[in-house]
């Protein structure tokens, strides 16, 4: 496969800097063409794989899950290390872990994520990554997976205000490009997508 190795956009020290300087000031940073192409590539086909698997997304966690349509209509599947593509992708994550975690002490110690695929017509409300009473998410990742996105295929990652709640950031799930925040303070959603989105939103998680 082409392209899978470590010498890519953002992954290096100069790329860790800019994004634990932009963590430290605003709390999050937008990266465009960020990820090789063809390791986007490979991913999406990753995702379309395991079709078959695709779970309905849930929200919550232990008895607060449900299966609730009127917040996310996404459907899911879990990276683990069994392909190049995400063999890949978890190792350049564990670098930026490695990397974060000096610049700024966040201690961060592992990192989940999964592929996300949004048919025509879903959305994902606005909403915190962080759960309530488990600090355990500290920075969210979305990695978008979409070649040729336009205006009118919307889908926008939406990020508002912590303090007031106006929009800040209007995303478009561009190929490449790569959003990083902090899980617990900004609310954010998935505006109804008109195309078929590909995506993977993962979290690293510190000790409780
Ligand atoms: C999420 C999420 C944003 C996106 O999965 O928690 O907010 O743009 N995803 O896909
Ligand atoms: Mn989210």
């Amino acid at each position: 496969m082409a392209e899978t190795g470590s010498n890519f956009p953002c992954n290096n020290e100069e790329a860790f800097d800019r994004i634990a300087d932009a963590l430290k000031t605003t709390g999050y940073i937008i990266l465009a063409d960020c990820i090789p192409f063809a390791l986007c590539e490979a991913l999406r086909e990753q995702s379309v794989l395991g079709a078959d698997e695709l779970k309905r997304a849930g929200v919550g966690r232990g008895q607060a899950y449900n299966l609730d349509g009127l917040i996310r209509t996404d459907g899911i599947r879990w990276l683990c290390p069994d392909s190049p593509a995400e063999i890949a992708f978890l190792a350049w994550m564990e670098l930026l872990r490695l990397g974060l975690n000096r610049r700024l002490f966040l201690g961060l110690f592992d990192y989940e994520s999964h592929f996300a695929v949004y048919d025509t017509g879903a959305f994902y409300r606005k909403h915190l990554d962080a759960f309530q009473g488990l600090p355990n998410r500290v920075l969210s990742t979305v990695c978008y997976l979409n070649p040729y996105w336009m205006p009118d295929d919307c889908g926008e990652l939406l990020i508002y205000s912590p303090h007031d709640d106006t929009l800040m950031e209007t995303v478009s799930p561009d190929l490449a490009t790569m959003v990083i925040f902090l899980s617990a303070v900004f609310p954010h959603e998935v505006a109804v997508t008109h195309r078929k989105r590909y995506s993977i939103a993962g979290w690293f998680r510190g000790r409780e």
